[in-house]
C-alpha cells in the first residue's frame, strides 16, 4: 500500500517477506517504520543496531516492547487521531450489521436456491436503543457523537469521567464509574479502548453475565479485551444476544475456533471482520505519513511530532505539542 509514495522519499528495505535480506542488510538500517501488529521486541531490534528510531504505522503499539526500545533510548512514534472518525464509522457498521443480520440477508439473496422472500427473519432494533462504550478516547468520542442521529442514550466508562462539555459533544454520554454498571444498562456494547495490563481480558464470565441476554457485544479495540472462550459460552448460554468483533486474539482465528465455525448452539450469533477498522486508502494515507514523519523527525534527531507517551521526557524529545491534530491531504 503507497509503497510508490514511501519508496520516492526513503531508501526503503522492506521486511515482510524478505525477512533474511533485510537482516542481512541491518547494520545499513537507520530507523524502522512497522506496519501491521508483528511484535518488535529485542530478538528483532539485535538485527539492526543502527537504528535512531522506531515509527508505528497505527495508533496502538502494544506489540512494542516499549522497555526494551525505551532501554536503548530510541525514540517511538505512533499515528493517534487520525484514524478515530474512520474507525467510529466501521464500528457503526459493524454494529448494525450484527444487530439487522446484513451478511445472512447478502447471503440469502445470493444463494441458487433462494426463491422467496422470508418475513419473518427479524433483528434487533438500532435506533432509540442504549449504547454502551467503553474506553471514551478519540475512537470512542468520535462513536459517541454518531449516537445522536440514532437517538441512542449513551452510557460510557473510561478511567477518568470526562469534562461537562465532552460530554454535552458525545451526545450528552453519562458516565458509569464501574463497567458493570454499564453492562447492565446497556443493549450494545462497544469495546473502544486499548489493551493494556488492565483492560486485557476485561470482558470475561463475570461480564457476560452483567450484560442483558439480547446485548450485542461490539469490539474495535483489540482482541486481547474479551476472553474468546467466555464469549462462546456466552453466546451459546445465551448470556449475551450476538458479538460483532473486527479484532480477536490471534489474527487471523485457526479456522476450526469455534468463532470462526461456529457450533449450532451459536450460529448466527457472531460475525467477524479482519481488522478493517481504519482500513480506507485517505486514513491509511495519513497513517502512512504520519509515520514517515515520526520517522523522518527521529533520524534528523528531531522530536517526533506524534511521539509515544513512553518517551515524553527523553532526551531530545523534550518540547510540548499536542498529538493527532495535524492532519494532511493527498
Ligand atoms: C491498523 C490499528 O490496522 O492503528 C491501530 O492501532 O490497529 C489499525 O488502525 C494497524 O495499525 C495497521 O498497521
Amino acid at each position: 500500500m503507497h509503497t510508490e509514495w514511501l519508496s520516492a522519499r526513503a531508501n526503503v528495505i522492506w521486511y515482510e517477506g524478505n525477512e533474511a535480506a533485510a537482516i542481512a542488510q541491518g547494520n545499513e538500517v537507520e530507523g524502522i517504520l512497522w506496519y501491521g501488529h508483528g511484535v518488535v521486541n529485542e530478538a528483532l531490534l539485535r538485527h539492526f543496531p543502527n537504528i535512531k528510531v522506531v515509527s508505528n504505522f497505527g495508533a496502538g503499539y502494544e506489540h512494542f516492547d516499549a522497555a526494551f526500545i525505551l532501554s536503548r533510548h530510541l525514540p517511538m512514534g505512533h499515528t493517534p487521531g487520525c484514524l478515530s472518525e474512520t474507525v467510529a464509522d466501521f464500528a457503526w457498521g459493524l454494529m448494525i450489521s450484527a444487530a439487522r443480520d446484513i451478511p445472512g440477508g447478502i447471503q440469502r439473496c445470493a444463494a441458487s436456491d433462494f426463491t422467496h422472500i422470508n418475513p419473518n427473519q427479524l433483528g434487533k432494533q438500532v435506533s432509540g436503543s442504549t449504547l454502551g462504550i467503553v474506553g471514551m478516547g478519540s475512537i470512542g468520542s468520535c462513536v459517541a457523537k454518531r449516537a445522536r442521529g440514532f437517538n441512542m442514550p449513551v452510557l460510557y466508562h473510561n478511567r477518568h469521567q470526562k469534562s461537562n462539555q465532552e460530554e454535552k459533544d458525545c451526545n450528552n454520554a453519562t458516565f458509569c464509574p464501574t463497567l458493570i454498571e454499564l453492562l447492565a444498562q446497556s443493549d450494545y456494547v462497544m469495546l473502544c479502548c486499548p489493551v493494556t495490563p488492565e483492560t486485557e481480558n476485561l470482558m470475561g464470565t463475570a461480564q457476560f453475565k452483567a450484560m442483558k441476554n439480547d446485548a450485542v457485544l461490539i469490539n474495535l479495540g483489540r482482541g486481547k479485551l474479551v476472553d474468546q472462550e467466555a464469549l462462546v459460552t456466552a453466546l451459546s448460554t445465551n448470556e449475551i444476544g450476538l458479538a460483532a468483533l473486527d479484532v480477536t486474539e490471534p489474527e487471523p482465528l485457526p479456522r476450526d475456533h469455534p468463532l470462526v465455525v461456529p457450533r449450532e448452539d451459536i450460529r448466527g450469533k457472531i460475525i467477524i471482520s479482519p481488522h478493517q477498522g481504519s482500513a480506507t486508502l485517505e486514513t491509511r494515507f495519513q497513517m502512512l505519513t504520519m509515520s514517515f514523519d515520526n520517522l523522518m523527525a527521529g533520524l534528523e534527531n528531531k522530536r517526533l511530532p506524534w511521539l509515544c507517551k513512553e518517551c515524553r521526557g527523553m532526551e531530545g524529545q523534550t518540547e510540548d505539542r499536542e498529538m493527532g491534530t495535524q492532519y494532511y491531504t493527498k
